[in-house]
């Protein structure tokens, strides 16, 4: 079976709030899979529901070739589940967390233990607490644990949130390698930066998928909006008229650059003559290409119109 992971139908409800809706999904083996959506879409339901911690309404759901519902233990056994928040013992040493996880699945060898440690950079640190290590090494560590029992698909629930830009690359090139090795990854994320770096991504709003494919057909299929950019500071007079132009659908600044996403509709000269208004003079307008911040952004917002 090439699908390491199957979703049909599958929903949650809290109370009132439908937090899964009725999610259709398939994961190839090997991949990198993003779920990406704003706070609040149900990424981290979804990761919850896949890796049995809580139970779904209703949907048939096949994990590493397992039904979710009926063989529960066996799809344990082939995933590692690393949480949005800080899952370790801090009174534990690195070592003893490490000792810790490895014993609830398998009791993986000493040098097995050792070559994780090494692999995430953190052997020099084995008899540290795990409290009092930064919060990149936190991350490391708790990676190092979901990856104890040597599983096949992994879950990251934000697995960089709040890491600085070194370490996050750092953590990416160990992804990259798991890869390499077979592993499937399961990643949440808004990062968009790290969305282009998934092999596939699907856009959750509201428990619900809106669009979903590769980040380059993504792109490539966004086709019912156009993209400008202009070498514009942020100004709030000038926010509010663009807000007021016919086709103008949200505004994204970007230090000395604005972006405008706009319908198909609002042509070019239209916008130069709105800024020439303001300005009275020409500004430099660009219809570019989209990116994947672009798309997010348009969904979004496409989605609470
Ligand atoms: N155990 C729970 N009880 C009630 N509501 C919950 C529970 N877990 C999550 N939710 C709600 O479900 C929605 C989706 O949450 P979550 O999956 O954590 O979103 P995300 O990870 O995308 O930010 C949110 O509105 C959240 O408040
Ligand atoms: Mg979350």
């Amino acid at each position: 079976m090439s699908n390491i992971i199957e979703i049909r139908g599958m929903s949650k409800r809290f109370g009132d709030l439908q937090a899964v809706d009725v999610m259709d999904l398939s994961i190839k083996r090997g991949e990198i899979f993003g779920l990406l959506g704003p706070n609040a879409a149900g990424k981290s339901t979804t990761i919850r529901l896949l890796s049995g911690i809580i139970s779904m309404d209703a949907g048939k759901v096949d994990v590493a070739g397992f039904d979710l519902r009926s063989q529960m233990d066996d799809v344990k056994a082939s995933i590692g589940y690393v949480a949005q928040f800080f899952a370790l013992y801090p009174e534990l040493t690195v070592m003893e967390n490490l000792d810790f996880y490895s014993a609830i699945y398998s009791h993986i060898n000493k040098e097995k233990k050792q070559t994780l440690l090494k692999t995430y950079g953190l052997h020099d640190m084995a008899d540290q607490r795990a409290g009092l290590l930064s919060g990149g090494y936190k991350r490391r560590l708790s990676i190092a644990c979901a990856l104890s029992h040597d599983p096949e698909l992994i879950f990251l629930d934000e697995p960089t949130a709040g890491i600085d830009p070194v370490t996050r690359k750092e953590l990416w090139d160990q992804f990259y390698a798991l890869a390499a090795e077979g592993k499937t990854l399961f990643v949440t994320t808004h990062y968009m930066e790290e969305a282009e770096r998934c092999n596939q991504l699907a856009f959750l709003h509201h428990g619900k998928i809106v669009a979903q494919g590769s980040p380059l057909s993504l792109i490539s299929g966004f086709t019912q909006r156009k993209i400008y950019k202009c070498p514009i500071r942020h100004d709030v007079q000038l926010a509010k008229i663009l807000a007021q132009t016919k086709g103008v659908q949200v505004l994204n600044q970007f230090g000395e650059e604005l972006r405008i996403i706009a319908d198909n509709a609002l042509e070019l000269d239209d916008l130069k003559a709105v800024l020439f208004d303001f300005y009275a003079k020409n500004i430099d307008v660009e219809l570019v290409k989209p990116t994947i911040e672009d798309v997010f952004i348009a969904l979004t917002q496409e989605q609470q119109s």
